[in-house]
């Protein structure tokens, strides 16, 4: 079926100094809702940004049946602007989806509805360097039900906010061996908001400590490197780029999969496999150069300053000529356009 997306547009607001204000705090001008009843999604539509009501009893606001993404559109060197990996993450919702009993949403109308929303406003997305246009398109149930039940009505929206760095510094991080953000089998592999709401309390408990983030382990053995905050983890030590494996425990990051991507193809060994603690603590203690760091859309990469293990700190090599660096503008040559998109990565509106 195909759908048609009516479009309200006003032009009110002004696109504000978005340089100095905090990651996703404002949102661009218009959003795109469309309504999940009967089996069916009903009128498509991109309107003014506005609150939405919701019943007390709607499903989302007690048992957590909430799905999201988080992908980015960038001006390119040309002036054209570029959804990144539209496809990828339209899989990955789909597959978040799936894990949490809501319903799909055809392609078409997913990438129609980014197409408009973000063509519309585009006069929002920041054109300095690291600058880009987050989307998040998100999903919640909301049949007024105070029952513990799969949701029959759902609203899916997107919504839009100007973004610039996401960290300002590298980071220091921690092995976390009390806490677990997921464990396998469980919905650690899904974008669905309680995997982000258990973890505030331990990464709050790791912040009083100093650190800035988390490197989470396994929930079986607290010993294998899962990932970070919002990003996977990749490890550089003798010549190997070494990143935790897929699995039903952690997301598969669209910026782990392109960084792998682009690393393989300068001849860098990638290895995905599991990665101990007390692998890197052996690195770090035989002298070793260990360049660390997070991969993630918002933040795209944050290079780690120092991973502390069971107490003691170690430092990371986060010199300018760090592999992770060079990854990094590889990978934004290719959104700029200023590389060959050899792997149709960029979706040009
Ligand atoms: C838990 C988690 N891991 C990893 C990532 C990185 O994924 P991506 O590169 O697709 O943004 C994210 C961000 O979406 C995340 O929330």
């Amino acid at each position: 079926m195909e759908h048609t997306i009516s479009i309200n547009a006003q032009k009110e607001r002004k696109v504000t100094d978005t340089k100095s204000v905090p990651f996703g705090k404002i949102p661009t001008e218009h959003m795109f809702i469309a309504e999940y009843r009967d089996g069916a999604w009903h009128e498509p539509q991109i309107v003014p940004f506005r609150d939405i009501t919701l019943s007390p009893m709607a499903l989302c606001l007690h048992y957590g049946q909430t799905v999201f993404e988080g992908m980015k559109a960038f001006v390119m060197e040309d002036g054209k602007i570029n959804i990144f990996r539209i496809h990828k993450h339209y899989d990955r919702f789909m597959k978040s989806l799936t894990r949490m009993c809501m319903p799909h949403i055809p392609r078409d109308l997913f990438v129609k509805a980014l197409h408009q929303l973000v063509a519309l406003d585009a006069d929002w997305i920041p054109k300095e360097e690291h600058g880009s246009l987050y989307i998040r398109p998100f999903m919640i149930a909301t049949e007024n039900r105070i029952g513990v039940k799969i949701s029959e009505e759902y609203l899916f929206m997107v919504v839009c906010s100007p973004a610039f760095q996401y960290y300002s510094k590298p980071l220091k991080v921690k092995v976390e061996t009390t806490y677990v953000r997921s464990a396998e089998g469980g919905t650690g592999a899904a974008k669905c908001g309680g995997n982000y709401g258990g973890a505030f309390y331990p990464t709050q408990q790791a912040q009083q400590e100093g650190y800035d983030q988390i490197l989470w382990t396994d929930a079986k053995n607290h010993e294998f490197i899962e990932e970070s905050g919002t990003m996977n983890a990749l490890f550089y030590i003798d010549n190997v780029l070494v990143t935790p494996p897929l699995s039903s425990s952690i997301l598969d990051g669209v910026t782990r999969d392109s960084l792998i991507t682009l690393a393989r193809e300068k001849g860098i060994i990638v290895e995905e496999r599991a990665i101990s603690y007390k692998e890197l603590e052996r690195a770090f203690k035989e002298g070793k150069k260990v360049i660390a760091f997070g991969a993630g859309t918002a933040a795209v990469i944050a290079p780690i300053e120092s991973i502390c293990i069971n107490g003691t700190a170690y430092n990371c090599y986060i010199e300018k000529d760090a592999i992770m660096y060079e990854l990094q503008n590889d990978l934004l040559n290719i959104r700029k356009g200023t590389t060959e998109d050899k792997h149709k990565w960029n979706f040009i509106l």
